[in-house]
């Protein structure tokens, strides 16, 4: 059976767990037989949108590129597991509306889980005044309006995490049973 393409868009805080659960769901996927890919900011960042910063304008350039990349993937059947902080309302509905297959993710963590984390001890740098707009610090993450799922990496684990979603896809019918 040929599988129907879908974007899992990841929005989420830095150090929310994004990527790590991207992978394993990814992971998961490949398993059944469906072709993969995965677009994460700190990777695409390095290439396709290595002149951008990190201004509002810059990071709606940046999710705009990938959306572009998501929908080509998308409708050739691919499973595209975007992880992207994206933390504006009015970009995501663009992405959605774009990609068509496109489903929402949002991996929600507490601000001061993220910041003990810190796995690239960005936040310790933000809150020195040493980076500037950094999400969550003195840059804006709007909660995203209309999730399609939500997982808390502070409450769940990572493959309850990962279970969650695996039962949504299959819900939504993008997954046999
Ligand atoms: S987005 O806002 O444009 O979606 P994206 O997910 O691509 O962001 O990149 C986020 C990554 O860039 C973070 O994981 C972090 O490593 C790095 N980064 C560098 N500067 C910042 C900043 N000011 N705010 C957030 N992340 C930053």
């Amino acid at each position: 059976m040929e599988h129907k393409g879908f974007t899992l868009w990841f929005t989420g805080l830095s150090g929310s767990g994004k990527s790590v659960i991207a992978d394993t769901v990814a992971e998961e996927l490949k398993k059944t037989g469906m072709k993969v890919e995965r677009l994460d900011g700190d990777i695409v960042r390095k290439s396709l949108t290595k002149d951008l910063g990190f201004t509002e304008e810059d990071r709606n350039m940046n999710i705009e590129r990938v959306t572009f990349v998501a929908k080509l993937l998308t409708r050739n059947g691919v499973a595209v597991l975007c992880s992207f902080i994206s933390p504006y309302n009015k970009i995501r509905a663009y992405s959605r509306k774009e990609i068509g297959d496109y489903i929402l993710v949002y991996v929600k963590c507490s601000l001061e889980v993220c910041e003990q984390r810190d796995p690239k001890g960005m936040y310790k740098k933000a809150r020195a005044g040493e980076i500037k707009n950094f999400t969550g610090i003195d840059h804006p993450f709007e909660e995203p309006d209309n999730p399609n799922i939500i997982i808390e990496t502070d409450k769940q684990t990572i493959k309850e995490c990962k279970n969650t979603i695996l039962i949504s896809l299959k819900k939504m019918g993008y997954l046999p049973n």
